[in-house]
This record gives structure tokens, C-alpha cells and sequence, in this order.
């Protein structure tokens, strides 16, 4: 989207970048719960698929949804299926798999009677929040994993903060993940978009001096 991730994508094999560091935050937790169901949101595939991995391994039931704008940015869809019972795929625009959203195969999950202890949900914000508001009422623990901006990724600038259950937590040393029914979802909102003029400009800044190319 910005400006660091055209650069990271303009890399060839063999180019290196100044430094690495990692891992930072709290793993996902993973135990037998039951059934979990595992969310993803566009290029949230990538996270979720060692989540469900680690979920079907600790002996957990795994029920997939993958939703995503259009055909084109689907991926890694037998991956997921490899480590699932069940795959569902949504497009917004109905190009692959079945049209509409996520929340919606979810709620219907939800509502089918079929008991489901755990709902991982990763993805855009918005996602993020109508999974955790789709859950809800049927009162599943609901974990999504948070991104906010980060800067240090060690807990000392503040940057990544977010209101969870009242309190103000760290996203990158108490997190990433946090219980959807307890996240400020508004002020992440808000602090997300904090940068928006700068990210802009500097992608704009970026796109003169290499001309436009990338
Ligand atoms: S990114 Fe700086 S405290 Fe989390």
C-alpha cells in the first residue's frame, strides 16, 4: 500500500535490506478448544494459514473462511484447505467462490446450532471489527490480531496503542492478539489514519525520484 512496501516489493533475489528484527509480541495461542473457526481477510491468508495449521494439529475441528475483493486476489486457497475440515471462499464481487462476505458464511455457522468454541479472525480493521460484532450474541470467544501503526515494535514509543476492555495495551509486546469483543475498534480507526497525509506524500515523494516505474 505505502511507500516501504512498494520498495520491499521492487527487490529482486539477491538484494538484502539493512536489518531484521524478530519475532516481536506474544505468540497465537493454540490448545484444543473444540472447533475453532479461522477468518481471513484478504492477504490475512498468510497469517492465519500456521494458525489453523497449529489449531488442527493441537487436535482442534478447523472450519476456513477466506474472503477476498476478487478472483485475482485469491491465494494459497489449497494450502488453507490442507490444514482445514472445511474451506469456505468469498469474493465481494461473486468473480470465485461464493459472493458476499465473510461475517456472512460465519453467522450462519453461528446460527446452523453448531457448537463453535473459537473464532480467530485476522484481517482489514473493518473485518476484523463486524467478525467480532457477528459473534457476539452467541457469546464465542472471538481473537483477532491488531495493526495498528508501529514504530519501534519493543513497547517503548507508544505508537501502537490501543484500548482494550478500557485498558491501554501495547499491540506490539501484548499483542497482536487481543479478544475482539473487548477492542476500542473507533479509536484504532481513528489512529490508523493519523499518517495518512504523510504516507501519502512520501509515496508520492517516492514515485518522482524512481519515475513512477515500480
Ligand atoms: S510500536 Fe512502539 S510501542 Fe509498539
Amino acid at each position: 500500500m505505502g511507500k516501504t512496501t512498494r520498495e520491499l516489493g521492487c527487490l529482486k533475489t539477491g538484494d538484502s535490506i539493512m536489518s531484521l528484527t524478530g519475532p516481536l509480541g506474544l505468540p497465537t495461542h493454540a490448545e484444543k478448544f473444540g472447533t475453532v473457526v479461522c477468518v481471513a481477510g484478504g492477504f490475512a491468508v498468510a497469517p492465519i494459514m500456521p494458525i489453523a495449521r497449529a489449531m488442527k494439529q493441537a487436535g482442534n475441528r478447523v472450519i476456513s473462511i477466506m474472503g477476498a475483493r476478487c478472483k485475482d486476489f485469491i491465494f494459497w486457497e489449497d494450502e488453507l484447505r490442507s490444514v482445514s475440515d472445511k474451506l469456505i471462499v468469498t469474493t465481494d464481487d461473486g468473480s470465485y467462490g461464493r459472493k458476499g462476505l465473510v461475517t456472512e458464511p460465519l453467522k450462519e455457522i453461528l446460527e446452523s446450532g453448531e457448537k463453535i468454541d473459537r473464532v480467530i479472525a485476522i484481517g482489514p480493521s473493518v473485518m476484523m471489527k463486524f467478525c467480532s460484532e457477528t459473534t457476539q450474541p452467541f457469546g464465542v470467544k472471538t481473537i483477532v490480531s491488531l495493526n495498528p501503526i508501529m514504530v519501534d515494535g519493543t513497547g517503548m514509543c507508544g505508537c501502537c496503542r490501543v484500548s482494550v476492555g478500557g485498558q491501554t495495551r501495547f499491540a506490539c509486546v501484548d499483542g497482536p492478539d487481543f479478544d475482539g469483543h473487548q477492542v476500542d475498534w473507533d479509536l484504532l480507526a481513528i489512529r490508523q489514519r493519523n499518517y495518512l497525509a504523510e504516507e501519502k506524500r512520501a509515496l508520492e515523494n517516492w514515485q518522482c525520484q524512481y519515475g513512477g516505474h515500480h
